[in-house]
């Protein structure tokens, strides 16, 4: 049995993430005020009404009431089970997690072992290196130089089948953690060998620049499979790691532009010519995880492939896991390599310089897409471009609101004469309707109306009239109000939150949903005249109540001088009674 978390470790936790960071990892954020937003990822939506506070710590979705702290949100997200979202949140902030009372027989899901495990073999690898004179001869015939070799700790797995085992896998539970670690294989009847044999090793390092997998390439291409990977293990996802991210990060404390190529060798021939900017994918396409991590390591990422129609199609698939990531601030280019060269040779022939100008010359994405969408159709008619439209329409729809966005759907519109009518557009430019608020009470409305666009408590004025008014909820109301002055730019979503420990919580999120959202410039009128309509209520409410005081003949000269003023005003009739 584990032990139990203690509480105090929940709390330390929760104080050191940040839940914008947490999220933005797995779902990209657009800033909202001082709010994130993006489309609910729990449920299916087209516009965003998940919403991230970093001054609460705190997510909710008004589609479908999802919310919670980081810590829930790797627990929904990632389906994981509460001791595996803490254990994943600490060792994402560098935090062991304590136990209480458990005995440790089997700290199995606790990953520092693996850790240590596979940086251990590493350095083992490292040091079989001198040893093998073949292994040093390809090195040398690859043009690695000592530094390079140190720094991305290459190293040597060599022949027979039981190296790593002997050296690591001393007892079972090692024997156990090789193989969570990929490390090592094993045949039908159950007999276990090293995975990695007769192989160059490349360790692949993750963000933090702990060793979670290795690559291994043969020295000559009769040998099987040229490259082999780790497998996927707890440690080593693909479609979320990136070949010298770390190094990268290592040789630039910021980053304008980073570089994606496609192998091991071709990241570092780069990184020992002097462009410490490239990382590779490992073996796979390029995911939109990966691009996501990409543009939070530079603004500019250029994807570079083979000209061969495999490097094409990688391109492309490239593009398509970048569409949805690339909001204003972020660019990507496509940089297309002579037929028969890839980085690791252009860069020898060429040098730093030589490639240091295909980079600059890249091609963006903007131009990458359209000429690539349009290669087989004949813009000058019409059934061209109508094709040329509709394939360029649901893509344009991936990109995130923004300029950019527009950008595209206007050149779409240029080369085509189509419009690109997004969803998000359609929304905007439908003829200005009066917003249908269904709230039996005034005070009702003027709360789901203040809720649908708080920026508009900025124009009321003190002191609030409505505050008279004898009903329920316009304390709430006034409560309301004050929040939002006080907060420009909260959403109303944080609005509601704020009552997240109140028995007005529930109703809130009523009033919120029981919205059908209009234009904002009627939702406003609609919310002043509202309460306007309370303060004249405000007015009859008196006057109602002081009239039946004088049938009882109890005014007082001041009530008496009140009624009478209150009915020379003459004020119009106020809306019906609630
Ligand atoms: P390449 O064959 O283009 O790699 O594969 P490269 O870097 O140019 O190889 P060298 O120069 O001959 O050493 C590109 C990437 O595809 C993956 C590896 O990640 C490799 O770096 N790959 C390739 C595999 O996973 N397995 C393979 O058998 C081949
Ligand atoms: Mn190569």
């Amino acid at each position: 049995m584990r032990g139990r978390i203690p509480d105090s470790f929940i709390d330390e936790l929760l104080a050191r993430v940040d839940i914008v960071d947490v999220i933005e990892r797995r779902v990209p954020l657009k800033k909202a005020g001082r709010e994130w937003t993006a489309c609910c990822p729990f449920h299916n939506e087209r516009s965003p009404s998940f919403y991230v506070s970093p001054a609460k710590q705190f997510f909710h979705c008004f589609g479908c009431g999802a919310h919670g702290s980081a810590l829930k949100f790797l627990m929904d997200y990632e389906r994981l089970e509460f001791p595996d979202a803490v254990e994943e949140l600490a060792q994402s902030v560098g935090l062991t997690v304590p136990r209480e009372g458990g005995n440790d027989q089997a700290p199995r899901e606790d990953k520092t072992d693996l850790y240590a495990l596979l940086d251990a073999a590493a350095r083992w690898f490292e040091n079989e290196l001198p040893k093998n004179a073949e292994a040093q001869a390809y090195c040398r015939k690859r043009g690695l130089d000592e530094d390079t070799i140190k720094r991305f700790r290459i190293g040597w797995a060599p022949a027979g089948f039981d190296g790593v085992i002997k050296a690591l896998g001393s007892n079972d539970r090692r024997m156990q953690l090789l193989n969570e670690a990929g490390m090592v294989a094993s045949n039908e009847r159950g007999h276990r060998y090293d995975r990695f044999r007769e192989r160059v090793m490349f360790p692949i390092l993750d963000r933090r620049g702990r060793v979670i997998a290795f690559g291994g390439r043969v020295l000559s291409s009769d040998q099987g499979p040229k490259y082999l990977n780790s497998p996927e293990t707890p440690l080593f996802h693909k479609g979320r790691e990136l070949f010298a991210l770390w190094q990268v990060k290592q040789a630039n404390p910021s980053l304008a532009r980073i570089v994606v190529v496609e192998g091991y060798m071709d990241v570092i021939a780069l990184h020992q010519a002097g462009l410490p900017i490239a990382v590779a994918t490992l073996g796979t396409a390029t995911t939109p995880e990966h691009t996501e991590v990409l543009f939070r390591a530079a603004p500019d990422v250029v994807f570079c492939f083979d000209g061969d129609r495999a490097g094409r199609a990688a391109a492309w698939k490239a593009l398509e896991a970048a569409l949805p990531r690339i909001r204003d601030g972020r660019q990507a280019y496509f940089l297309f390599l002579p037929d028969g060269e890839d980085p690791d040779t252009l860069i020898r022939k060429e040098g730093k310089d030589g490639f240091e100008k295909r980079l600059k010359a890249a091609t963006p994405l903007s131009e990458y897409f359209f000429n690539e969408l349009a290669h087989d159709v004949d813009t000058s008619s019409l059934d061209g471009r109508a094709r040329l439209a509709e394939r360029a329409r649901p893509l344009i729809a991936k990109l995130p609101d923004g300029a950019f966005r527009d950008l595209m759907a206007q050149e779409l519109e240029k080369r085509t004469g189509a419009r690109a009518v997004l969803e998000a557009d359609a929304g905007a430019r439908r003829p200005v309707q009066r917003p249908i608020v269904v709230q039996r009470s005034l005070v009702r409305s003027a709360i789901a109306l203040l809720l649908a666009q708080p920026g508009i408590a900025d124009q009321v004025e003190r002191p609030y009239g409505f505050l008279r008014l004898e009903k329920p909820g316009v304390e709430l109301l006034a409560e309301l109000i004050d929040l939002a002055r006080s907060r420009p730019g909260i959403n109303p979503a944080m609005l509601v939150e704020h009552f997240a420990e109140r028995p007005e919580y529930t109703s809130l999120q009523k009033l919120m949903a029981a919205m059908v959202v209009g234009e904002p410039e009627a939702q406003r009128a609609e919310f002043f005249g509202a309460l306007q309509r309370m303060e004249q209520q405000v007015i009859t409410q008196r006057r109602e109540w002081l009239t039946a005081k004088s049938r009882e003949g109890t005014l007082d000269s001041a009530e008496k001088a009140e009624l009478r003023e209150l009915l020379a005003a003459r004020v119009p009739p106020a809306a019906p009674a609630d």
